[in-house]
């Protein structure tokens, strides 16, 4: 495999050349992986080859790069942290005036955007607080643009749904397959592409979710993006990771650990 180097760095350079996705940044056993995946539904056996029908069949790519980028997503996906969201985080979203801004980055579909929406809109009806829900703003932000469609539609597969409650999937979709998201839970969620790496990052959050996005990228990126979280959120805001990742580098030190086994974070106040 090894020998194969410098045709897996020709077939990278050639990805950013024509699609503008700089792989150099994600680590090479996932690429090696996820590449493999694609020759081996197209029949081709070495990098090299596989390029040539990059060449021929431009359409090829879009097959790629949704392979690469693994938009894997589900409404409360590991359904504890929502539940540790709920209770260690929701209720001092609320503390201070003005906007409270949630940032899903890396938010594929947008289920993690729209599971936030839903969380926030029960906890504030439950504690008669519907009146701060005007100050609530969502942000998506993801890579890749077909998922980014998905999730403008708000229309989703059963398997969207499996790890949803299903007093929850009654009351927020429409009855299904496919489930269509309601409006009231679309109210102030948006999305936009955007490349975490190179991309501006959006700025006074109070929540970011950065959950199984960061796992695929080298420890260096991995570090820098910790760091611009960190200035991304207001002082007291909150950050949560996926729950094989955590922490590492000088972010350590920089977050406090509001539950170690959620992956919940707090930038001191
Ligand atoms: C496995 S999904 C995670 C979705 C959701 N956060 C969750 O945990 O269910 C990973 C997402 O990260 C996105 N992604 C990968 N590299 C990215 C980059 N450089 N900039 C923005 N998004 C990226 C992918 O397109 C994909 O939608």
């Amino acid at each position: 495999m090894e020998g194969d180097d410098e045709e897996l760095e020709r077939l990278k350079r050639k990805i950013e050349r024509e699609r503008g996705f700089n792989c150099q940044f994600y680590k090479d056993k996932c690429l090696r992986r996820r590449i493999a995946v694609r020759m081996r539904a197209r029949g081709r056996q070495s990098f090299a080859e596989y390029g040539m029908l990059l060449d021929r069949e431009p359409a090829e790519y879009d097959f790629l790069l949704d392979t690469l980028t693994i938009n894997v997503t589900k409404f409360f996906r590991n359904i504890e942290t929502w539940n540790a969201v709920e209770q260690q985080v929701v209720p001092r979203l609320f503390e201070g005036r003005g906007p409270v801004r949630v940032w899903s980055a890396g938010s594929a579909s947008g289920e993690e955007a729209y599971t936030t929406s839903i969380l926030l809109r029960e906890w504030a009806e439950r504690n008669g607080r519907t009146g701060e829900l005007s100050r609530l703003r969502i942000t998506g932000t993801d890579i890749d643009r077909r998922s980014l469609e998905t999730a403008e539609r708000g229309v989703y597969p059963e398997l969207s749904l499996t790890e949803t409650p299903e007093a929850i999937k009654a009351r927020w979709f429409s009855p299904g397959p496919p489930f269509r998201i309601h409006a009231d839970a679309q109210k102030g969620v948006s999305f936009t592409r955007r490349d975490l790496i190179s991309g501006e990052p959006e700025g006074e959050q109070s929540l970011i979710f950065c959950r199984n996005v960061v796992i695929y990228f080298d420890r260096e990126i991995q570090e820098r993006l910790f760091k611009r979280f960190y200035d991304a959120l207001v002082p007291g805001g909150f950050l949560v990771l996926g729950k094989v990742e955590t922490l590492i580098g000088v972010a350590r030190t920089q977050f406090r650990s509001i539950n170690n086994r959620e992956r919940i974070f707090q930038r001191p106040a």
